[in-house]
């Protein structure tokens, strides 16, 4: 029997990020080089992006690149930027033909000469679909993220246009690069690490965490459906008893 099966969709998470970990274990472990693995991710990415607009799934997140992940040896660097390129490319059609929307977040002006382009074109070409937001996170981290809205915020009270009084939790995540989109209710990670990296330090305050072993390449449909079977059968309290939610 398909995890499928055993999923509410009156109940499905509003929005699912993933930290797509473990590309360069999966090529090690058949003797080749890491871009093999994060080739064969692009495979995982298709598949987890049509099982979510399948389901009904309105927002997705892909964490693909890292700030932190400028730092690995410049031909990984390199052939990622080549293979998002070539992704972008190659799958606007399929996007429109799904009627997905693509966003990205992260210091997009930073990616490759070639990439950013390539980027806003897809943004743009897809900006009235409908069906899903499928957002990429590239070059992103939180804590740049947050230190950008702090900037930002900086700037608008220095201009006169904010006063400090008038900033709380809403204003501050209206300038994340988030704005408009409502946060996680599902974070997976995949390939065993316990970690955040770095990702949606905000949006994720009361987010449910899924930790899979399972490498990114090996991710399919079904480990997506696993994943939102264990989401629906927690009980979120936000803080209250659990005698409260049974209430509400
Ligand atoms: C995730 O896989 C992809 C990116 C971070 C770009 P990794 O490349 O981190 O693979 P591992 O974690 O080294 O196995
Ligand atoms: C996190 O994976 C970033 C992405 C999936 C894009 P990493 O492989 O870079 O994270 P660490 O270094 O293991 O924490
Ligand atoms: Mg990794």
């Amino acid at each position: 029997m398909s995890f499928k099966e055993s999923i509410d969709l009156n109940r499905l998470p509003v929005h699912i990020a993933i930290i797509m970990d473990g590309n360069g274990r999966w090529a090690k472990r058949r003797g080749k080089l890491r871009i093999f693995g994060h080739q064969h991710g692009v495979d995982a990415v298709k598949e987890v992006t049509e099982a979510c607009a399948e389901l009904g799934v309105p927002y997705l997140t892909l964490y693909a690149f890292s700030t932190e992940n400028w730092n690995r040896p410049p031909l990984e660097v390199n052939a990622l930027m080549g293979l998002l390129v070539k992704t972008l490319h190659g799958e606007l059609k399929t996007l429109q033909d799904n009627n997905i929307r693509l966003q990205a977040i992260g210091d997009l002006k930073s990616l490759a000469r070639g990439c950013y382009p390539e980027l806003m074109h897809a943004i743009r070409e897809t900006a009235s679909n409908d069906r899903m937001t499928l957002i990429l996170a590239l070059s992103y981290s939180a804590r740049w993220e947050l230190a950008m809205a702090a900037r930002n915020i900086a700037t608008q009270v220095a201009l006169g246009n904010l006063r400090p009084e008038d900033i709380n939790q809403e204003r501050f995540a209206s300038y994340l690069t988030t704005n408009n989109i409502p946060d996680p209710e599902l974070l997976i990670r995949t390939s065993g690490e316990a970690r955040i990296s770095n990702f949606m330090l905000w949006q994720i305050a009361y987010t449910e965490l899924y930790f899979t072993p399972v490498l990114w390449p090996d991710f399919t449909k079904e480990d997506l459906y696993k994943a939102i079977v264990d989401f629906q059968s927690r009980e979120r309290r936000f803080g209250m008893t659990s005698e409260q939610i049974k209430v509400l």
